[in-house]
């Protein structure tokens, strides 16, 4: 269980420019320059998206923050894909998770796994997946999660 005496763990706002929400995604890769303007926009667009839908959540992006610094330490996302199969089932993708270096292993990554479970599950997914590179498959098998066919992709 995350500590709430030291940390909130909450959806992602629209004000997150300056908690840091860009810097602990370079713990995971390049993210570029982007704006606030920038930011601000497209929290807001995942929030419109949300409710034109009529669905719950269509992308769910959720934080840590170290109360004690004020500052974002984690990140992460579950992106819900309304599918035809499975009669019109919904899957969960988890998306960008990052924990910023000196804060890693303290079960900030296991915790934020959780709730994006737990969201998944709330919504009603009928599964869970994700791509992730061969060092990281100890951390979700920790996480409840199982390795299960090939990762392809094609990049433009
Ligand atoms: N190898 C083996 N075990 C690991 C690893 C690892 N690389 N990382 C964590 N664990 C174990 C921990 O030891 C712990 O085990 P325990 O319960 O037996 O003590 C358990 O997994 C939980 O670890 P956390 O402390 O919650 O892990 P952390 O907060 O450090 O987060 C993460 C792990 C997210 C991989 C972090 O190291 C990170 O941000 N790395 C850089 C970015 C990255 O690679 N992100 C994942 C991309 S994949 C995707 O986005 C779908």
């Amino acid at each position: 269980m995350l500590s709430e005496e030291h940390y909130t763990l909450r959806r992602i706002q629209a004000d997150d420019y300056e908690l840091g929400a860009l810097k602990v995604l370079q713990t995971l890769t390049t993210v570029g320059e982007i704006s606030k303007q920038e930011f601000t926009t497209l929290i807001n667009q995942w929030d419109t998206v949300k409710i034109s839908n009529g669905l719950h959540y269509i992308y769910n992006t959720i934080v840590i923050i170290d109360k004690s610094i004020n500052e974002i330490v984690a990140i992460g996302s579950i992106l819900i894909e309304e599918k035809l199969i499975h009669k019109c089932g919904l899957v969960g993708h988890i998306e960008d998770i990052s924990v910023l270096e000196n804060q890693q292993g303290k079960k900030l990554g296991l915790n934020l796994i959780n709730e994006l479970i737990k969201i998944g599950k709330s919504i009603g997914v009928y599964k869970i997946i994700l791509d992730c590179d061969e060092k990281n498959v100890k951390f979700y098998e920790k996480c409840g999660l199982s390795t299960c066919g090939i990762e392809m992709n094609i990049r433009f």
